[in-house]
């Protein structure tokens, strides 16, 4: 066992419904002193309990507002990266950071030229949506993504940051790349799914299919989908900084292609629901204005233009030993997470509502018979 580390399966415990992690797994190489931008969202705690489980001393750097309770005894820096405000990192060391927190390409400009003396290491959480262009199936790192250009002009055209996600992302990682140079690590993941997601864009779908009835499913099931259990991708992440990793990674899963029938049957198979998947064909969703993602979630409409969304290759994250816990098991934990939450939490931010996808049904009812 690594100097610092703990015995693993005796402290390890996953989120919400925890149950030990059973996975034989080396200790860490060594114990680590490891800075957490963020920490305490969705990606953060898995991060925080993995690194601390694995030895590694934590601190955590934030404003104290999202989940200030969920690691008392954690250190926790407080400051603002909108500010800026990181006077509490100043004359600090940290074997490694993880940036989770920033999707705006300026915040990464300020934390990566305050840190670089300062860390060993500089993970950077981007995100698969730098790509520029899902238009051809297998999309490597190398891929076309946002230009610095795409960048100047989202900003100059005063585009949100949520509209200018992707050209944000794409200069952030070109900045740590830049500032820390074989130091700097960024990882571009899909969508993340999992217990503690409170976007509902994967959960939508185990607790609708575990409500039952007739289920409106997307087109023919045969369009592709990818995701990552935020548990996998979190805990892969603690292991790069570990192992020193750098370089850009796509990372979502799973390794075997998915498509939409078999990750819906996948999820029906963890709820013993009397449920029927009804797939509607695309025009018959075009008439009724369903959206794709959000309406229809983990799908997008196919089209030439994105045949390559959700069709990304991973195969160099997987060779840096990025791995995949089964469908059922993030399937199962996602529901047992989503039905201990307080009631007034419980109401599905995604999929159509009750009464389009009635409308739906009955107008697939009529044209079929
Ligand atoms: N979810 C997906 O499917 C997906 C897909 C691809 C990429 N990503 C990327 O993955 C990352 C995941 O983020 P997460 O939210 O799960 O991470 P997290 O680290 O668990 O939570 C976000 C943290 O950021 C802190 N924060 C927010 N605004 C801040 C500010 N102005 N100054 C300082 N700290 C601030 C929050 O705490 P306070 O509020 O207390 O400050 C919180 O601790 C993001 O970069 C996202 O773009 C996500």
């Amino acid at each position: 066992m690594g100097m610092g580390a703990r015995p693993f399966a005796a402290v390890w415990v996953e989120g919400p419904g925890a149950r030990p992690l059973t996975r034989d797994e080396p200790p860490a190489p060594r114990a680590l002193r490891i800075l957490f931008l963020g920490g305490t969202g969705f990606l953060g705690p898995p991060q925080v309990e993995y690194a601390i489980a694995r030895g590694h001393s934590v601190t955590l750097f934030n404003r104290g507002r999202t989940g200030p309770d969920l690691f008392p005894g954690v250190e926790t820096l407080f400051g603002d990266r909108a500010t800026p405000d990181y006077d509490a990192l100043e004359g600090r060391e940290w074997d490694a950071v993880i940036d989770n927190s920033a999707s705006i390409a300026t915040w990464v400009r300020d934390s990566t030229s305050l840190l670089k003396d300062r860390v060993g290491r500089y993970l950077y959480v981007s995100s698969l949506s730098a790509h520029s262009d899902n238009s051809f199936v297998g999309m490597k790192e190398d891929g076309p993504v946002f230009t610095h250009a795409d960048y100047e002009q989202a900003i100059a055209s005063g585009a949100s940051p949520g509209a200018a996600y992707g050209p944000n992302k794409a200069e952030a990682e070109r900045i740590t790349l830049d500032v820390l140079g074989d130091r700097g690590l960024v990882v571009r993941p899909g969508l993340i799914v999992g217990p503690g997601d409170r976007s509902d864009r994967f959960t939508y779908w185990p607790v609708r299919i575990d409500r039952g009835g007739e289920v409106v499913a997307p087109g023919d099931g045969s369009d592709h989908v990818q995701i990552v259990d935020v548990r996998d991708l979190a805990q892969w992440m603690v292991r790069m900084v570990e192992n020193g990793g750098s370089g850009t990674y796509n990372a979502v899963g799973p390794e075997a292609e998915l498509d939409m029938a078999g990750m819906l049957n996948g999820i029906r198979a963890i709820t013993s629901a009397n449920v029927k998947l009804v797939w509607v064909p695309t025009d018959l969703l075009r008439k009724h204005e369903v959206g794709g993602w959000i309406e229809m979630p983990v799908w997008v409409y196919p089209s030439p233009d994105n045949i390559g969304f959700s069709a990304w290759d991973c195969s160099k994250a997987i060779a840096a030993g990025l791995t995949f816990r089964p469908l059922a098991d993030t399937a199962r934990d996602t529901l047992a997470w989503w039905k201990a939450r307080p009631e007034d939490e419980r109401r599905l931010r995604t999929g159509p509502s009750p009464e389009k996808e009635a409308a739906i049904l009955a107008d697939w009812h009529a044209r079929n018979g």
